[in-house]
């Protein structure tokens, strides 16, 4: 059964730009993936694209994006990303995870950022054993699944979620990498940060990832416009069986 899991920026599509657009600046997080492989002329499927700021992005030198989405406020952003900038090479699939609208042995790459369903069961999530499947399915040999997600130990970001949460989070980061060591993944934390032109843009865009009596208290933890947002890289490459490593 697909596990569906609601985010807020379907519902505000402005808002979701602006915190694109305000994290990780200098594309630290690409640079990381690309020290694996190439995604100039690859093809790419990005699963739970959400509004596509990262696929359509990778459209401009991919040869293929498949933006796989299941809910109706991120197709209709998809759509009106597509209507804004056309590219041929970028197409929009409704779908799940747990079941990718792909035939098998067709992608290089891919790529699930803030995918939270993709890792143990939490709080709104259920665990996504069938996605991962999936994923192994549609990769050819060779390629690489990028499953970037938040890291809940290390960067301002972190303490942020901390006194969101009210607790240590630092359990938590366990979890999430055991899960994903015990399944075959390696982790790389890459080390990036919020940038804005004011404050005043980030206390907008931290309203979507928190209620707004925590984005006052987190506003008076930093100082200027920018802080820093760990993130954890879990990726492994998809192995013929009986290779080793
Ligand atoms: C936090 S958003 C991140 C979106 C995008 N990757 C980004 O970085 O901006 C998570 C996305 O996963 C989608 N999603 C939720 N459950 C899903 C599932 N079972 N299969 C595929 N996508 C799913 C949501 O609709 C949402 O667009």
């Amino acid at each position: 059964m697909p596990n569906l899991y609601f985010y807020a920026g379907s519902a505000n599509p402005e808002l979701y730009e602006l915190q694109n657009e305000l994290i990780d600046p200098e594309r630290k997080i690409e640079k990381v993936m690309e020290e694996f492989c190439d995604f100039e002329g690859s093809v790419i499927v990005d699963v739970g694209a959400g509004s596509g700021f990262h696929s359509h992005m990778y459209a401009s030198t991919a040869s293929m994006v498949y933006a796989v989405e299941p809910d109706s406020g991120m197709l209709k952003q998809l759509k009106a990303r597509q209507a804004r900038d056309f590219r041929s090479n970028f197409c929009v699939l409704k779908g799940f995870a747990e079941d990718l609208p792909l035939k098998s042995d067709l992608a290089d790459i891919v790529h699930a950022r803030l995918a939270y369903f993709f890792g143990p069961p939490m709080k709104y999530t259920e665990s996504c054993e069938e996605g991962i499947e999936e994923v192994k399915r549609v990769l050819k040999t060779g390629g690489y699944f990028f499953n970037i997600q938040n890291n809940y130990s290390s960067g301002q970001y972190a303490d942020f979620l901390e006194l969101s949460y009210g607790r240590d989070l630092k359990n938590l980061q366990k979890e999430i990498s055991d899960y994903f060591a015990s399944r075959g993944f390696l982790e790389r934390i890459v080390r990036t940060k919020w940038r804005a032109k004011n404050r005043g843009e980030i206390e907008k865009a931290l309203t979507l990832e928190f209620p707004i009596e925590k984005v006052g208290q987190i506003m008076k933890a930093f100082s200027g416009n920018e802080f820093s947002h760990d993130f954890s890289i879990f990726f492994f490459k998809k192995r013929t069986r009986g290779e080793n490593g």
